[in-house]
């Protein structure tokens, strides 16, 4: 019995890493690693499986905050809902406007910005 009650409160813990916030809704960490992690990797460093050597442009690395701090808010937001063609980037970059909610895509935002510690412009 001991043994068991210890492996619930690791599962709690591991709850919380993956659920942070349940009032927000979407859990932003588990669409960006179903959706963007093939090609952005599963921390953002952009070295996904998708993301080889072959491809013209390399996915942005979300984890650096040089490279994010040049992006607004809305300009996050405008690449993940219209894919790079509405951004005038890389096609490359796939939009996600017809998969996920308008909430999510603002809750991956804010994880994004988590992810490089960074405000943007
Ligand atoms: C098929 C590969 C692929 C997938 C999947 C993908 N991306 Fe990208 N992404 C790219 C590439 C390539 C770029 C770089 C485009 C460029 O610099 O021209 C990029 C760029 C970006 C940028 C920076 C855009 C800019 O204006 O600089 C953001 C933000 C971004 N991706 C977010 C996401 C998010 C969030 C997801 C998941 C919902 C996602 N991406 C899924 C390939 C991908």
């Amino acid at each position: 019995m001991k043994i068991l009650s210890g492996y619930g409160i690791i599962l709690l813990a591991c709850l919380s890493v993956f659920f942070p916030s349940a009032a927000s809704g979407a859990p932003a960490e588990e669409n960006y690693q179903f959706y963007c992690a093939q090609c952005h990797g599963l921390k953002g460093k952009a070295d996904g499986p998708n993301a080889v050597e072959s491809q013209p442009v390399s996915p942005r690395d979300h984890t650096s905050a040089s490279e994010m701090n040049k992006l607004t808010d809305e300009d996050i937001i405008n690449a993940i809902e219209g894919g790079g063609a509405a951004t005038s980037k890389s096609v490359l970059m796939p939009p996600f406007g017809k998969t996920l909610t308008k909430a999510e895509i603002a809750a991956l935002k804010d994880y994004l910005r988590k992810l490089c510690k960074c405000k943007g412009k």
